[in-house]
């Protein structure tokens, strides 16, 4: 028998697992290299303004389709189809979805296992293990193999645990610790020679920038990654929220954590950057752009770390411990999307589901690492550029043209019965209707251009 569905057991605490979801290597440095790329606070700007008037909208349809259907991303979709054809429709955006986050959960276990390696690398130098040390921040198959398969398991195991006693649990233990982490690493940098000529990197803005047409983009593009929205992942999370609460308020606290520890992380990222250039590191690439991506987490921050002495090794661990919590309250939040169908579909015990998924997850994550070149680039592309925009599209689909409107007036009342008549009822639906769909649309077909 499938066990009863969880359900969050208080605000705050849906609040940690969505915003955990939301917080993850996207926001810390995804979003600073982006601004710093594209004109600074002008970036800023354009990603608040898309994260606010595209974004949140796209995340309310996911929050209110999941709480209303109080089921996993097919049959929510399944139940408010109108007919034959949209409840097709509704199981092909459902399983893509699945499939989807599956393979992104495939490629972040792999990123998120360097973060623990380095995590662990402070440790062995203080014990005196520099061979171990060395290995734990030397690219090879075998260490990324081992670590994939470690974090794949701290992710099996809160899940394993259910919706109360995993996720919520230690999204309320670990996004607290994050943010103390992340404010004490801005302090830390900022006193550091360089650090201000970071600050102006990434502050002053460059309105120049605003017109050009890729800003946008990558903005849009950002905001979707870092709201984790169209794979279903925020649906599943809403079906867990109580029917007493409101959910306009709540969706719109997410994405302001989110967007607020993006905008924190780039003061950590972008003065800690222009530290390291003052200590010699190199921060541009041959082509004269910022090192962003992976290049920059495991070559030009280690390098600054290994500039400051003892207290390097603290500032080190300090950083990949805020890297792994972000990591895993977001993995978290991937693995749920399916295991929450197969326990309510197939009525398989959770731990099991989990453990099964998990390990499937897992062994694509090995075939990966075993070929790297040919395969990581390619799975990220194709997951998060080509599938996730368009199944996003999909929802705004699902919530603004098939599912009933009167339904979804009644359901945000729910928690919140002066709805009706408020702000968010007078626009929302317009925006879900037109403006979010035409908008993820040219994104999507500028990648082509
Ligand atoms: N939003 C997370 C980040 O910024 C990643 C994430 C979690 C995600 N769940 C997702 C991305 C679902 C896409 C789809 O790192």
């Amino acid at each position: 028998m499938a066990s009863p569905r969880g359900e969050f057991s208080s605000r705050f605490g849906f609040l940690m697992a969505a915003a955990g979801s939301a917080v993850g290597l996207g926001n810390i440095w995804g979003f600073p290299t982006n601004a710093a790329e594209n004109g600074g606070a002008a970036f800023l700007f354009a990603y608040l303004l898309l994260a606010f008037a595209l974004a949140y909208p796209a995340l309310m349809a996911e929050l209110i389709i999941g709480r209303h259907a109080r089921a996993n991303g097919v049959t929510a979709l399944q139940l408010i189809a109108t007919g034959a054809k949209s409840r097709a429709f509704g199981t092909m955006v459902g399983v893509l979805g699945i499939i989807t986050v599956s393979f992104i959960l495939s490629f972040y276990a792999i990123v998120s296992g360097w973060m623990l390696a380095f995590l662990i690398q402070p440790f062995a130098v203080w014990l005196g293990l520099d061979g171990f040390a060395n290995w734990l921040v030397s690219d090879g198959v075998t260490r990324n193999a081992l670590f994939v398969v470690v974090f794949m398991l701290l992710t099996i195991l809160i899940i394993s645990a259910g919706v109360k006693e995993g996720i919520e649990k230690w999204a309320t233990r670990l996004m607290p610790s994050l943010v103390l982490i992340l404010l004490c690493l801005i302090f830390y940098v900022m006193t550091l020679p360089g650090a201000t000529e970071g600050l102006r990197a990434y502050l002053v803005p460059n309105f120049a920038a605003l017109a050009q047409p890729n800003l946008l983009v990558s903005a849009m593009g950002q905001a979707f990654f870092s709201l984790s929205l169209g794979v279903g992942t925020m649906l599943v999370y809403g079906s867990y929220i109580s029917k007493s609460e409101n959910l306009p308020l709540i969706g719109s606290l997410v994405a302001l954590l989110d967007v607020g520890i993006a905008v924190l992380a780039g003061l950590l990222i972008l003065p800690a950057m222009y530290v390291a250039l003052a200590s010699g590191v190199e921060i541009y690439s041959d082509s004269g752009a910022l090192i962003a991506g992976p290049g920059l987490i495991i070559s030009v921050l280690p390098a600054l770390f290994d500039s400051m002495g003892i207290i390097g090794g603290v500032v080190a661990a300090a950083f990949f411990a805020l890297m792994v919590i972000a990591s895993l309250t977001s993995s978290i939040s991937m693995l749920e999307v399916p295991v929450s169908f197969v326990v309510e579909k197939k009525a398989v015990r959770r731990p099991a589901a989990a453990v099964f998924i998990g390990g499937v997850i897992a062994i694509i994550s090995l075939v990966i690492v075993a070929n790297f070149d040919v395969l990581f680039d390619s799975v990220v592309t194709l997951t998060t550029e080509m599938s996730q925009p368009l199944l996003g599209l999909f929802f705004c689909i699902f919530a603004g043209w098939i599912w009933n409107r009167s339904t979804i007036l009644d359901e945000i009342r729910q928690g919140s019965p002066e709805a009706g008549s408020g702000f968010f009822w007078r626009i929302w639906p317009f925006y879900i209707r037109f403006i979010c769909p035409i908008a993820i649309l040219l994104v999507y077909l500028q990648q082509f251009t």
